[in-house]
């Protein structure tokens, strides 16, 4: 694969280089993308700065979820080019995506474990089949990710139907960081979840970013996550991304898309409670 840019900040190769400011990790450029007359995306384009946390916000059924699938070949695009590290993901052969997915951590909207795999299974899976790791350092390297979002080592032989809907969303993440990733894509990771977990998921992302350095792009209806942990928000809307900026730029924004759909959440946070 070849990169228009000569950073590589890759995790367990013995060197972490810090990402150049402003360097992108992903862009879409001119994305289209209809299902049947449902048109979701027209001439669309968002550039993914390297090392920032971007949160993508826009009604339900507007095609956030979608966007994160295209952006790692798992959904076709109409038209435009997606570009991670410089290399167009929408031209990708099978195992150009493989490669693209090993650098990039998914948490699925479901949060989807495999129901007949234990824990310790289902956050090693990736580790067995991409880093050929033995089954010792596995272990090892699961229960470091478990104790990331708070969850004990006594659930490693637990089933995911024994767990709660919390639990089994941040054994989710567990496995999404597992891989340590470059880019981690997460798509609602705070849905369901009790005001506790919310702020413990909001805590680590931001930790993620902060310590090693990940670049995550965060779908999510919490605007007290997206507004807190974001360095930027993107807003979905009409087929489109009109409106990016940091929250402190977009609380302050009066464009209508704002307006109707995040001032009346806004009201409800604290001054303190939005970055930037
Ligand atoms: N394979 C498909 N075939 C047809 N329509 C689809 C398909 N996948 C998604 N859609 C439709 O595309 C639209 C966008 O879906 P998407 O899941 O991206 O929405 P979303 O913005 O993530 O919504 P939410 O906030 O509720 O999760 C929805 O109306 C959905 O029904
Ligand atoms: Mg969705």
């Amino acid at each position: 694969m070849t990169s228009q840019v000569s950073i590589a900040p890759r995790f367990g190769t013995g060197t972490v280089v810090a990402p150049m400011p402003d360097a992108s990790s992903f862009e879409l450029q001119g994305i289209a993308k209809a299902f049947g007359d449902l048109v979701l995306f027209e001439d669309t384009s968002l550039v993914v700065r390297r090392g920032e946390t971007l949160s993508i916000i826009g009604e339900s059924g507007c095609g956030k979820s979608i966007l994160l699938k295209m952006m790692i070949g798992l959904v076709p695009v109409d038209a435009g080019k997606i570009l991670f590290r410089g290399d167009d993901v929408t031209q990708m052969s099978a195992d150009g995506l493989a490669r693209v997915r090993r650098s990039v951590g998914y948490l699925f909207q479901a949060g989807a474990l495999f129901d007949s795999m234990t824990v310790l299974e289902n956050v090693g899976y990736a580790l067995r089949e991409h880093k050929r790791m033995a089954d010792e350092e596995i272990r090892a390297r699961v229960i470091e990710c478990l104790e990331k979002v708070n969850l004990d080592r006594r659930i490693l032989d637990q089933w995911p139907g024994e767990l709660s809907g919390g639990m089994r969303k941040r054994v989710a993440l567990a496995r999404a960081i597992a891989v340590e990733p470059e880019v981690v894509l997460y798509d609602e990771p705070t849905q369901g979840l009790d005001p506790q977990s919310i702020t413990v998921i909001a805590e680590m992302i931001a930790e993620l970013q902060r310590d090693l350095r990940i670049t995550s792009v965060l779908v999510t209806h919490d605007m007290r996550c997206a507004f807190s942990v974001s360095d930027r928000i993107a807003l979905v809307h009409e087929r489109g991304i009109p409106i990016v900026g940091s929250p402190r730029q977009i609380a302050q924004s009066n464009e209508e898309a704002v307006e109707e759909f995040v001032r009346e959440a806004l009201d409800e946070l604290d001054e303190d409670e939005i970055r930037g």
